[in-house]
């Protein structure tokens, strides 16, 4: 009990049942926990003075006090406390990347962990909206017209985070011709655009992708070597498919193996992979493409597990962003049909529009999976060195070393 300031007797009140004598801190709780402590106090520590005393009911403040008002401003309050708590990790792990510190691998323990943490918070968020649901579209209605033009579009947290993850101003969903920073002035506007020019954990991931080891072309070349494995493997396959006897099922598989090289093809043609980057519908150049695909092939070496987890990871918060954008929107529709929004896009049918790839910063990633290949075409690393290397520069050239035998 002595470890615990408030479990006090004064602590069944609510913050605001206590009189204004008490929010002073001249309470007998207060009185108490300095005595007995002579230090900080929870209440003083958590600033609990302006977190709970920041529930002003518009509802209240005309005359009219609508219950269920108090739940909408307390769930977008912990929205908001939590973005903030997103954007400090998203903050720390772009100083780690931006000051190279991830050169040194052991840092990329504390990364692939903030990024789990956010996707965590994300997954979190995503599940929140449940408990807004439990207000009736009619009781939203009681005191919607007091929130009037206040809307989620002027969510300065919200827009810096999707800015400072990777989502281009040129892929946004637009709404009324407007910009999307037009919804904020001075210092937020800003602070925006700074977001939108300094380096976005896309374009860090991506530099960091473009450094991993084995991807020299003098060195274990692994692009090189993948290529000739996988289009000798086709060959192969289709050799021994046109040896079986005629049937409808050798003309599909002949079939089948014509689109797998056109695939491949495609994949291994830079200059259309630029075409693909400039139109958007890729993210991340070549070489870290390249990186990528290395680093899912050899996921189990122990080289590649940490790297293997972040890309995990980064699927992970696009997915819970689109999840958490489509809850919204799912809740948007019950509470308000089809009607505009207070912030003055059409509401539904603009919410619904940012359910797309088009806000999947490292869709990329998802791709990949269309070029995997059966393991034995996976070029083979040296079967002697199964040693862990601790930095990024040291691709020792004995792990990656030319089996031949491949
Ligand atoms: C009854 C509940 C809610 C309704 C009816 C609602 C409605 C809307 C509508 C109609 C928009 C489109 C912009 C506009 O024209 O105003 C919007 C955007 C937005 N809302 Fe909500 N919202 C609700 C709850 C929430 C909550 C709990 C959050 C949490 C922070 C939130 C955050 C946002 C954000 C960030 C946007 C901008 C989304 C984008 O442009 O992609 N909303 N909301």
């Amino acid at each position: 009990m002595s470890g615990c300031p408030f479990m006090g007797r004064r602590l069944q009140h609510t913050f605001n049942e206590l009189s204004m004598e008490d929010k002073n801190g001249d309470c007998a709780q207060d009185g108490l926990n300095k005595a007995s402590k002579g230090g900080l106090i929870y209440g003083d520590y958590l600033r609990l003075d302006k977190v709970l005393d920041a529930q002003v009911l518009q509802s209240e403040v005309k005359g009219n006090k609508i219950h269920d008002e108090h739940l909408f401003i307390v769930t977008h309050q912990a929205y908001e406390l939590w973005f903030k708590q997103i954007l400090w990790e998203l903050d720390s792990v772009r100083e780690i990347f931006q000051n190279g510190h991830v050169r040194d691998e052991r840092n990329m323990l504390k990364v692939v962990t903030r990024i789990h943490r956010i996707s965590i918070i994300l997954k979190l968020l995503v599940e929140q909206f449940s408990v807004l649901e439990t207000m009736t579209p009619l009781d939203f209605f009681d005191f919607r017209e007091y929130l009037n033009p206040a809307s989620g579009f002027q969510s300065l947290q919200f827009r810096l985070l999707e800015n400072k993850i990777g989502v281009p101003e040129s892929l946004r969903v637009p709404y009324n011709r407007r910009h999307y920073r037009d919804n904020f002035k001075g210092k937020e506007n800003e602070m925006l655009l700074k977001s939108e020019e300094e380096p976005a954990l896309l374009g860090l991931v991506e530099a960091w992708l473009e450094r991993t080891p084995g991807l020299e072309e003098t060195g274990f070349n692994f692009w090189g070597k993948l290529q000739a494995n996988i289009f000798q493997g086709l060959e192969e396959e289709c050799q021994q498919t046109k040896g079986k006897p005629d049937s409808e099922d050798k003309e599909e598989k002949l079939a089948e193996l014509q689109k797998q090289k056109e695939l491949f093809t495609a994949l291994f043609d830079e200059k259309r992979h630029e075409h693909l980057v400039s139109k958007g519908d890729r993210r991340l150049s070549y070489k870290a493409l390249k990186g990528a695909l290395m680093i899912y092939f050899y996921r189990e070496e122990p080289r590649f597990q940490v790297p293997f987890q972040m890309l995990t990871s980064l699927m992970d918060i696009d997915i819970l962003m689109t999840k958490w954008r489509y809850n919204h929107v799912c809740m948007v529709h019950r509470m308000i049909g089809s009607k505009s929004g207070t912030g003055g896009s059409s509401g539904y049918q603009y919410l619904r529009s940012t359910v797309s790839d088009r806000y999947k910063v490292f869709v990329d990633l998802f791709n990949l999976s269309t070029y995997l290949v059966p393991r034995h075409w996976v070029p083979r690393l040296n079967p002697n060195v199964h040693k862990f290397l601790y930095t990024a520069e040291c691709c020792d050239s004995s792990y990656f070393s030319s089996d031949d035998s491949d």
